[in-house]
């Protein structure tokens, strides 16, 4: 018997667990800032409306009814079309090259919350804490240290088996961090910067925005609630059928929205207040976030607490990817959960360890469009695996697999949700698919 979450909140929690992390605290405003604000914030509620919540509730429908792994998800459901298994391994390989990065990334804040438990930030001019951010990056041994503590505690959380309490744990954890982000966005919206940063973020200037800033935001809606990537897939074949899947799925989806909204409402006005460029890259919130704690009363206990929240949040996510690739190797390849663990992390370990030298060591050694190792590995799963991903599990719902057995799966049985199903089922068919295709051929210039 495949073991089941204990109940709905189980299920829930695992789920907004995973969706709520670095993407939303540290991703979201840094590509915003990158993509020139309002415009791409927009595109991107968008994205998350007509790509994010049907892919969601399309993953939990797959997950739900095969029981299975991502890849097992489409063996079991169209065991004649083996074709599409292909798709399960288009996410599994993309839960690993960004398993891989988010090591990485999760690494900075722990050595950003050791910094804060010595007081690191006080008194520090703005320079100086921005200068902190690249004498992290720039240090190989750090970068060492920090991911291997890092992959240490997603390792220890899901084999000792308190992978349950750390939900449970989240139940607090989560709201904390929100309320928390919530008084720091109250508080950057007093400072200088208030009204410039407002504007950024509100104002949609089209003329800042690209083709490519399109897809990043698509690519982002996907990635925010971890999508094409077996996240979902895996955590809902835990699930039982007791739980409905659309309201769940538009809490999940709204929730981890509105936590995005409000880092960027935290961050903005700070950026514009000290005289940052709003395109200052993946080391925007290191940059800007320890500037308030600088100065806020209490901002030395505030910022540690801060930073304990945010590894929190980025270690229930990295733990639900390494899921997505234990399932695999246990479902499939039958070995125990432990060796399986062990076996995964070790992999996801070694292929983090070029993204963690990628400023040092690797610092000219350029991948893609003379970006850094982790650079380019982001660029490349964020805006071609998961769009490709989500949009063929978008095809493999709207038109493959039965949809009978669609059906009953988001009306729970034919007893709710019937014009839910025809609005989501459409968007699915018609909407999702075209927009991605056509963000994506503008992007790599095919369409004019
Ligand atoms: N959704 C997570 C975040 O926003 C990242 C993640 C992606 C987690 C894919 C699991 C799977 O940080």
């Amino acid at each position: 018997m495949r073991s089941h979450w204990s109940g709905r909140l189980g299920f829930i929690l695992a789920a907004v667990g995973s969706a709520v992390g670095l993407g939303n605290i540290w991703k979201f405003p840094f590509i915003t800032g990158m993509n020139g604000g309002g415009a791409f914030v927009l595109v991107y509620l968008v994205a998350i409306l007509f790509c994010g919540l049907p892919l969601l509730m399309a993953e939990f429908a797959i997950g739900r009814h095969s029981q299975k792994d991502v890849v097992g998800s489409f063996k079991e459901l169209t065991p004649d079309k083996g074709i599409w298994k292909l798709v399960g391994w288009l996410n599994l390989t993309a839960a690993f090259i960004i398993l891989s990065y988010y090591g990485v990334i999760a690494g900075w804040t722990v050595d950003y919350l050791f910094k804060s438990l010595t007081g690191a930030f006080a008194g520090k001019t703005p320079e100086e804490i921005n200068g902190m951010f690249g004498a992290l990056v720039t240090d190989p041994g750090r970068q060492m240290i920090f991911l291997t503590i890092f992959s240490g505690l997603c390792l220890a959380s899901v084999m000792s088996g308190v992978r349950d309490g750390l939900e449970r744990w989240n139940k607090i954890l989560m709201p904390s961090l929100f309320v928390l982000l919530f008084f720091m966005a109250v508080y950057a919206l007093t400072t200088s910067g208030a009204k410039e940063g407002l504007m950024f973020m509100l104002y949609p200037d089209f003329s800042k925005l690209t083709a490519q800033g399109v897809l990043e935001a698509i690519g982002h809606s996907f990635f925010t609630l971890s999508l094409a990537m077996g996240a979902m897939i895996t955590y809902a074949s835990y699930m039982d059928n007791k739980e409905d899947i659309y309201p769940v799925a538009v809490r999940i989806a709204v929730l981890d929205t509105v936590v995005a909204i409000v880092a960027g409402l935290a961050i903005f006005p700070i950026v514009f207040a000290v005289g940052m460029q709003p395109g200052a890259g993946p080391g925007l919130i290191f940059k800007t976030l320890p500037q308030v704690f600088a100065q806020i009363p209490f901002g030395g206990v505030l910022s540690v607490i801060f930073f304990i929240l945010l590894c929190f949040a980025a270690l229930s996510s990295a733990i639900s990817l390494l899921e997505v690739l234990t399932a695999y190797v246990i479902d499939e390849k039958k070995v125990d959960r432990k060796k399986a663990t062990i076996i995964m992390t070790i992999a996801v370990y070694l292929l983090g360890i070029p993204s963690a030298l990628s400023y040092s060591v690797l610092g000219n050694f350029k991948l893609i469009n003379g970006m850094e190792w982790l650079d380019s590995l982001d660029y490349v799963a964020s805006n071609y695996m998961l769009p490709i991903g989500g949009l063929l599990i978008a095809i493999y719902v709207g038109y493959i697999w039965d949809k009978r057995l669609v059906r009953a799966e988001i009306t729970e049985g034919g007893r709710r949700y019937v014009t839910i199903f025809n609005i989501w089922f459409a968007t699915l068919r018609y909407v999702t698919p075209v927009m991605v295709i056509i963000v994506f051929l503008k992007s790599i210039g095919l369409l004019g």
